[in-house]
């Protein structure tokens, strides 16, 4: 099995390792690879990861499934010489994450689910996905998901309204995405299974992190699982769509600082 061939990095300190969002690369957290390790560089050492297909990480012949995408992180960790690490992930990278969580929890020292969710497709969410992966394969393009997904449902109305940099960048990030990388995760996505039996087996400190105006992954979905999580905080970010990261980054990076330090407080003998 092939692994992630590409993965920016940063700092020392707890690993944090972030995945990103469908249809982006590890481009989306060059802000969060920048400011987490702190002044200093120690307070974090961030990997951020381009899952199969996106960005510069080959797509590899293994069958749509997220799990292939959990186990890619687990030989990235094996790769740094990371036994535990802070593990989060941005929607589609929430699903790797919780997918992670499964298959391997002891390698884990924390959790970050950001605009995500526990529960699986349904019939209607799983056919929208084949008819995307089919129409974008066919016309060897993007550019009809970009169209679909931007500037909304992706972003909020604040972010339309105040930040049309953000909605640009989010569009160059988007385009970038190849066809067969789009149509493998949609498939993958379409493929998983529900997740809620995994929030209570997490003992770990966890957040759960969703902008207040995400509409694809709404406020729901993420107090179900902050409810579900035994040690989790949930933080809700105001004027944020479904790309909090993105949209209110100084919001999301001090939600972030606060889990690391909760991490290194658990972990403290
Ligand atoms: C994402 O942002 O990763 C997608 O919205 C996830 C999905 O399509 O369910």
């Amino acid at each position: 099995m092939s692994e992630p061939q590409h993965v920016r990095e940063s700092g020392t300190g707890t690993p944090l390792v972030l995945l990103h969002a469908f249809p982006l690369s590890s481009r989306m957290w060059e802000r969060q690879l920048a400011v987490l390790p702190g002044p200093d560089g120690t307070a974090a050492r961030v990997l951020a990861p381009d899952l199969r297909g996106f960005g510069a990480a080959p797509q590899g012949g293994e069958e749509p499934s997220l799990d292939v995408l959990a186990d890619d992180v687990a030989r990235l960790l094996d790769r740094s010489g990371v036994g535990r690490a802070v593990v989060g992930g941005l929607s589609m990278g929430g699903y790797v994450a919780l997918a992670f969580a499964r298959r391997h929890g002891d390698r884990l020292a924390g959790l970050l689910l950001a605009d995500t969710k526990a529960d699986p497709d349904t019939g209607e969410a799983r056919a929208n996905r084949e008819r995307i992966a089919r129409a974008v394969l066919a016309r060897d393009s993007v550019r009809l998901l970009v169209d679909e997904q931007l500037p909304q449902p992706q972003l909020s109305a604040t972010t339309v309204r105040e930040r049309p940099e953000v909605v640009d960048r989010v569009r160059a990030l988007m385009s970038e995405a190849a066809p067969a990388a789009v149509a493998w995760a949609q498939r993958a996505m379409a493929a998983r299974p529900g997740s809620r039996d995994v929030l209570p087996a997490v003992s770990v400190p966890a957040l759960v992190v969703v902008g207040e105006e995400d509409a694809i992954t709404p406020v729901g979905d993420a107090r179900a699982m902050a409810g579900a999580l035994p040690d989790a905080e949930l933080r809700i970010v105001p004027g944020a769509g479904h790309l909090t990261p993105l949209e209110a980054p100084d919001a999301f990076d001090d939600a972030v600082r606060a889990l690391l330090a909760r991490v290194t407080a658990a972990d403290r003998p």
